[in-house]
């Protein structure tokens, strides 16, 4: 049976930076998400009896590391289904993959719905999520549309680390500018960066001591769809999250120049009556959250920032679903 999946990258607005299990990727705090429309991964998924290795093409190129990991993460639905068959598996962005816009997210979300699909696991949306986190932390958020809520959970199982919608796109159509500064793929991945921090930056701690009560305001903010609250917490969890980066040793430095510019464009622009706010993940692109009615407004000012390659603006999407398929 074959399944192609069509899935989107989230953005956090209240970060996830730091484990509290590497080995079944458990986030140390919890985390707050919009997946957006406009980026997206496909993935075709087909187990084939004749197939003596799984063969695995990420935009159109083998690779015997991603192979490794994304054969693992196979194992855990063939474990489940009972099944030692071998898969063929083509996935491919149509953004920048590895540069902070969130392709691990889109892709081992799209992975998890289109081999539940193949194997006919037939897993629910939490078994999805569930799953897609062993994967990628963030891929959890990505089974999910509009606004999400990630659970760091208790369980030492990670059977309750797992997201949850909190509000559909279309219940609060935000617009997201993602101002691209560079395609090339960063130096540090999240997986291995946020591992260094929560061994060496003396900040750590205090950081996830904070996620709490950051959720607690975003969480009201999303609902009452107060924008101005939402400013306030998103900002301060992006910039408390990169003081962890650049205090780590050695630092984590994701950011360029155009990124600083980026950030002092998007406060002017707040200063003048636009609501937008900015974001930045483990890279150098800034995507800044606003009402759709500002969206080209911010995209033509990010684009007139030095450094600036591209503005793309995005709505709001919907999760992680199945566009094709048949067996
Ligand atoms: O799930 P990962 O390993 O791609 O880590 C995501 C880390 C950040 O993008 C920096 C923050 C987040 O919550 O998405």
């Amino acid at each position: 049976m074959q399944a192609t999946v069509q899935a989107q990258p989230n953005i956090a607005l209240i970060k996830y930076w730091g484990k509290r299990d590497a080995a079944l990727n458990l986030p140390a705090a919890g985390s707050l998400s919009i997946t957006l429309d406009a980026l997206h991964t496909r993935t075709s998924v087909r187990f084939d009896d004749a197939l003596a290795d799984d063969d695995i093409v990420l935009n159109g190129k083998r690779d015997e590391a991603q192979t490794r990991r994304l054969g693992a993460f196979l194992d855990l639905f063939r474990t489940r289904a009972q099944v030692d068959t071998r898969a063929h598996v083509e996935s491919t962005n149509d953004f920048p993959t590895g540069a902070g816009l969130a392709s691990s997210a889109s892709g081992f979300a799209a992975l998890a719905v289109a081999t539940d699909h193949a194997l006919n696991t037939n897993l629910t949306p939490r078994e999805l999520s569930i799953l897609a986190r062993r994967g990628s932390g963030s891929a959890a958020r990505s089974i999910f549309g509009g606004f999400v809520e990630m659970a760091a959970g208790t369980r030492a199982d990670g059977e309750d680390a797992c997201a949850t919608p909190l509000l559909d796109a279309d219940e609060w159509p935000l617009a997201v500018v993602v101002a691209i500064t560079t395609r090339a793929a960063k130096a540090t991945s999240s997986r291995d960066g946020m591992e260094d921090s929560r061994r060496t930056s003396p900040f750590y701690r205090d950081w996830i001591a904070t996620v709490h009560a950051d959720l607690v305001d975003a969480r009201a903010a999303v609902h009452a769809r107060d924008f101005a609250k939402l400013v306030d917490t998103s900002e301060a969890s992006c910039l408390t999250m990169h003081a962890v980066m650049l205090s780590t040793r050695p630092g984590l430095v994701y950011w360029n120049a155009a990124t600083v510019d980026c950030i002092h464009r998007i406060r002017e622009m707040r200063r003048t009556g636009t609501a937008v706010f900015f974001t930045i993940d483990a890279g150098p692109q800034v995507k800044a959250v606003c009402l759709p009615e500002h969206a080209e407004a911010v995209a033509s000012a990010l684009r007139d920032v030095h450094g600036v390659e591209e503005a793309l603006v995005s709505g709001l999407g919907a999760g992680a679903r199945i566009i094709e398929a048949d067996g």
